[in-house]
């Protein structure tokens, strides 16, 4: 498939899937409603194993400790949550926030025990609900980043920090096609249905189009949020972290 050249643009239009913008909300929606059942299996296999290892790490460097309040965005099938939910322990909460009711349907078979419809440019909760936010994989189906940081900053406490775990393009045109070779080719093989093979070839091209790191962090920097910086691990493995100031000047 031909695509356009990477854009700046928050969300990239791949118009080979969907026509607009209520197109693309409702093809995201249904593949993801669809493919929920077998979500978990293709992302083990995909990544040998090693997914739920490396999320519970970077909820570890997060500082995600017993009696914290969490709120993961883009939860799915709730693998950041479940992890979360020991980690935070009887005094702690975590909530899981997604639009699709096929993944949540997931999440709360983990035992995820709080579960809410919602997006990230629109979270349901009062402001200074939460001490951490979390959003792994997600970042690139958010219509409106600023709108999302935004949001994340509200919900945050003062002091309150953010963590964005997103898969990049690698910078040399071999890493890209080689990872692009996998993520097109191979990995789509391993779904068991045709809308989770076309969710996971969607998958790359939304890496391969995502909005740039530079842009992520001023976006981070825009909404209110300090010392916004980025990890990579693995050269493709990005986290994206972030605080609410303890004193701020916007509301
Ligand atoms: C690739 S899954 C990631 C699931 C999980 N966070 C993980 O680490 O495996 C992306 C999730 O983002 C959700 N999503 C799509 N649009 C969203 C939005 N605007 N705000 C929040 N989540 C969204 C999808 O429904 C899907 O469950």
């Amino acid at each position: 498939m031909d695509l356009p050249p990477p854009t700046h643009a928050p969300h990239p239009r791949l118009t080979a899937y969907y026509a607009d913008e209520p197109g693309r909300l409702a093809r995201v929606r249904q593949w993801f409603d669809a493919a929920a059942g077998d979500y978990d299996r293709i992302n083990r296999l995909m990544s040998f194993g090693s997914g739920a290892h490396y999320r519970g790490d970077a909820l570890r460097r997060l500082g995600v400790k017993a009696g914290a309040r969490l709120l993961d965005v883009g939860s799915g099938t709730g693998v950041i949550a479940g992890l979360a939910q020991k980690l935070v322990g009887d005094s702690g909460l975590v909530v899981a926030v997604d639009p699709s009711s096929g993944m949540l349907g997931q999440a709360r078979a983990r035992g995820v025990s709080h579960i809410v419809p919602g997006r990230g440019e629109s979270l349901p909760f009062a402001d200074a609900s939460f001490d951490l936010l979390t959003m792994g994989y997600a970042l690139r189906h958010v219509a409106d980043l600023d709108a999302a940081f935004r949001e994340y900053r509200r919900v945050l406490r003062p002091g309150g920090r953010v963590l964005l775990l997103e898969i990049t393009r690698p910078r040399s045109a071999a890493g890209t096609r080689a990872l692009r070779w996998y993520m097109h080719a191979l990995v789509p093989r391993l779904a068991r249905s045709r809308d989770a093979a076309e969710l996971m070839r969607y998958y790359w091209d939304t890496i391969e189009q995502c909005v740039a790191p530079e842009v992520i962090l001023a976006s981070l920097q825009a909404a209110g949020f300090a010392g916004a910086s980025r990890k990579i691990a693995f050269s493709i493995f990005s986290e994206y972290s972030a605080a609410r100031p303890a004193l701020s000047t916007l509301s």
